[in-house]
């Protein structure tokens, strides 16, 4: 076969091979396929569990128990190779018209390679009850793969909301889906603690339960002064806790999906829970609360032996329960105001030569490291552990960026990065989209090789204070999770958005059949202002394998379950919006895509080079761009571009460009604004750029397409007070980025 022959059967038949994460490598080796049958017989040469795992999935879903003649076989076996030494979690997997050949390093690559094979299958192998004549059919690929990183996790908070044994179990299966492995058990917090404890009934007899305000969420916000503990026998009471049994259930059931669970016991601070429950744990002159079940402070009191004893019984307990090597300690966002009136914790700090309560929480955290460590295991805390000196044996938790992260890593300290940018599922996909979350790259680029490789990996984090249903929690995780499970696996070079899209199109069914509630996808669109003479079409990309529906309205409104479907490109003779969405089978919409239709006129101007600006003077505390058109500016001027100097002499003002733009050469331009605070664009009365808000230096850009000739244009910028910058960029057919050319 010629190469341009090999590639057209490959491309032909690659839409079936929809792996996420995406495998390290991965080739088709022919248009055939291999098909599962009843007279297939699974070879378990090691007796592997996962390969059992994959003849009881078979079973339930194809009905047939893998116990065949063999006129084709499945084979799972070690794989040995007596050159070099395999990489752990690694697996080969090559499908032939007969043979299915599963070989794996160790038996969590055997799990890998079942998950695989789960994907390669028709999507009906998610149902109990499939489609009858489905064909069970793998394609021809050879496979090796592996983790790139070792720690590809997951935070849920099981304090703010309490999840039940069945959700934690189901979240736990999707990480598995997924090739995740680690779930971070967010147990205890100010919202309620949820580990039994033995030695110490009243954390769950108490802390468990606070009252029920009606909501998930404590009335007036979430904020620990809110909360009301009333214990087991409130008359409206919300909570729960998971019993020592159900604890070591649900480790079980995670290590058989070969997940581990790192539990996070949270100290000092964000303890409300367990300090309402044993008051002696609190501080000396804290306040008294408004009301029983309150407490004016969240945190133990440092400076008492009763509170330092009672953390190491709850650790002890926690360590038998949880096998973990890492035990999570929290340690963020500690309030030091008790400590700072305490004579206990004054106290400490003297008798421990400490500067001040900094360093009383650099104290507490060596202290668990060290007790950790006697015990065999490695203290991992969040980034506020590097304040007041890191102890020795410290992972860091890298959250609030990943600056906790670089300075950890070229500490010689091990790292795991979740910073809020990428990687906290509670935020909405407007401000953390799905592409946001798979740009994500781990290793943050100021590492040197020696340095990265102590970066263990990375996590999403559901934190639960405005979560109040599994539907809500799993749409905030899908399909932003799979964007994430392939920033963990995947090595970087094998990243690919376009084609990620399409896997995931594909992927989408498998969540409507797990019942996994999803965000939908936002319809892509090649640009959002469209200018055109006489007539033009309007296109939105249609990718295949997306169940939902993808409709559209003309009229600028959001569409629904009975607006037209998109088919074909929407033909357009007068100025309209057109707004398309994917629609689920409920008519619920996703997020929109709009295209700003105009028709061009063609202006006769006589231009020369240069723009106008003025410059106004703002005051108050201005959040966004203040309409400039009923104000008087300060000065006005010409200049020959769009430029920050433009600024005036103030902390608070805004500038305004007016003039023209020439296009020599119709097509699709992208404008593109950089500005600290808020900018905005228009080309032809056109909004086409907005980056308005208050802000840092943040780039937004938007695409237009553009008949050739003049068109006018107009830029607002405006700061707020402290830093400032603007720029303003455009490229084109035959235009690299740059600024751009602008007349009067
Ligand atoms: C955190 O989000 N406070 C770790
Ligand atoms: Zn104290």
């Amino acid at each position: 076969m010629s190469v341009l022959a090999a590639a057209l059967v490959i491309a032909s038949i690659s839409p079936a091979v929809n792996v996420i994460p995406r495998p390290y490598e991965m080739n088709v080796s022919g248009p055939g396929v291999f098909a599962l049958s009843a007279g297939t017989k699974l070879v378990n040469e090691d007796n592997s569990p996962a390969a059992e795992d994959f003849r009881a999935m078979v079973k339930r879903s194809c009905g047939f128990a893998l116990t065949g003649r063999g006129s084709t076989k499945v084979v799972f076996r070690t794989k040995s190779d007596t050159r070099v030494k395999l990489r752990p979690d690694w697996y080969w997997l090559t499908v032939t018209p007969k043979v299915v050949t599963v070989e794996y390093s160790n038996e969590t690559g055997a799990f890998y390679a079942v998950q695989t094979l789960r994907q390669l299958l028709p999507t009906a192998i998610e149902s109990n009850s499939p489609a009858k004549g489905t064909k069970w059919t793998l394609p021809l690929v050879q496979i090796a793969d592996g983790p790139r990183f070792p720690w590809r996790g997951m935070l849920l908070d099981c304090s703010r909301h309490f999840w039940s044994v069945d959700y934690v179990k189901k979240t736990l299966d999707r990480l598995a889906m997924m090739k995740m492995n680690v779930f971070h058990w967010h147990l205890v917090d100010d919202g309620g603690w949820r580990m039994e404890v033995k030695k110490y009934p009243n954390l769950t007899k108490m802390g468990a339960w606070r009252v029920d305000t009606g909501e998930v969420w404590p009335g007036g916000g979430w904020n620990f002064g809110n909360l009301q503990f009333c214990g087991e026998n409130g008359a409206k009471k919300y909570g729960g806790y998971y019993s020592q049994t159900q604890i070591r259930e649900i480790v079980k059931y995670a290590a058989d999906r070969h997940i581990t669970i790192v539990p996070e016991i949270e100290l000092p601070g964000h303890s409300l829970a367990a300090v309402v429950s044993y008051p002696e744990l609190m501080c000396e002159n804290v306040p008294p609360a408004d009301k029983p079940g309150k407490s004016a402070s969240n945190v133990y009191c440092a400076g008492s032996d009763t509170s330092i004893k009672f953390l190491e019984d709850v650790l002890t307990e926690t360590m038998d329960l949880f096998p973990s090597k890492f035990i999570h300690i929290g340690a963020d966002e500690v309030s030091k105001t008790a400590w700072h009136n305490c004579p206990r914790c004054q106290a400490r700090i003297k008798a421990e030569g400490l500067k001040d309560e900094n360093e009383l929480q650099s104290w507490v955290v060596r202290h668990f490291d060290k007790f950790l460590a006697n015990h065999g295991r490695r203290l991992v805390g969040w980034d506020e552990i590097l304040e007041g000196g890191l102890a020795p044996g410290a992972t860091v938790m890298s959250w609030r960026g990943t600056e906790g992260g670089i300075q950890a890593a070229k500490q010689d300290k091990d790292v795991v990065m979740c910073p809020t940018s990428h990687c906290y599922f509670d935020y909405p996909y407007t401000t953390t989209s799905t592409e946001t979350v798979y740009s994500y790259d781990p290793v943050p680029a100021e590492l040197d090789y020696q340095q990265s490789q102590h970066v263990l990996g990375g996590q999403y984090n559901v934190w639960t204070e405005w979560i109040p249903t599994e539907s809500r929690c799993e749409e905030l995780q899908f399909p932003r999770a799979l964007a994430m499970a392939e920033v963990l696996w995947s090595a970087k070079e094998r990243k690919d958005w376009p084609d990620f899209s399409r896997r995931l199109a594909a992927f989408m069914p498998r969540f409507d059949l797990l019942g996994i509630n999803y965000v939908l996808p936002v319809p892509r669109v090649p640009f959002t202002t469209l200018f055109f003479t006489g007539s033009t079409e309007v296109k939105c990309e249609a990718p295949a394998g997306v169940p939902q529906t993808l409709r559209y309205t003309l009229d600028g409104t959001a569409p629904s379950a009975k607006s037209p479907t998109y088919k074909n490109p929407i033909k357009v003779d007068r100025a309209c919006t057109v707004t398309f969405a994917y629609v689920n089978k409920q008519g619920v919409a996703g997020q929109v895509a709009r295209v700003d239709c105009r028709p061009f006129v063609a202006q006769a101007v006589s231009l020369t080079p240069g723009v106008l600006v003025e410059k106004y003077l703002l005051s108050g505390e201005p959040t966004t761009i203040p309409d400039l058109t009923t104000m008087k500016p300060t000065e006005t001027m010409a200049a020959s571009g769009l430029s920050e100097d433009a600024r005036p002499r103030a902390t608070k003002f805004a500038v305004r460009w007016t003039g023209h733009i020439q296009i020599a050469k119709a097509g699709a331009y992208t404008f593109s604004l950089t500005s600290d605070d808020g900018s905005r664009l228009w080309v032809g009365g056109a909004l086409v750029v907005d980056n308005d808000g208050p802000h840092g230096a943040v780039t937004k850009s938007g695409t237009a397409w553009l008949p050739a000739g003049t068109y006018t244009f107009e830029a607002r910028w405006y700061d707020q007070g402290g830093a400032n910058s603007f720029k303003a960029e455009m490229s084109g057919p035959g235009m690299a980025k740059g600024s751009f050319r602008v007349f009067r």
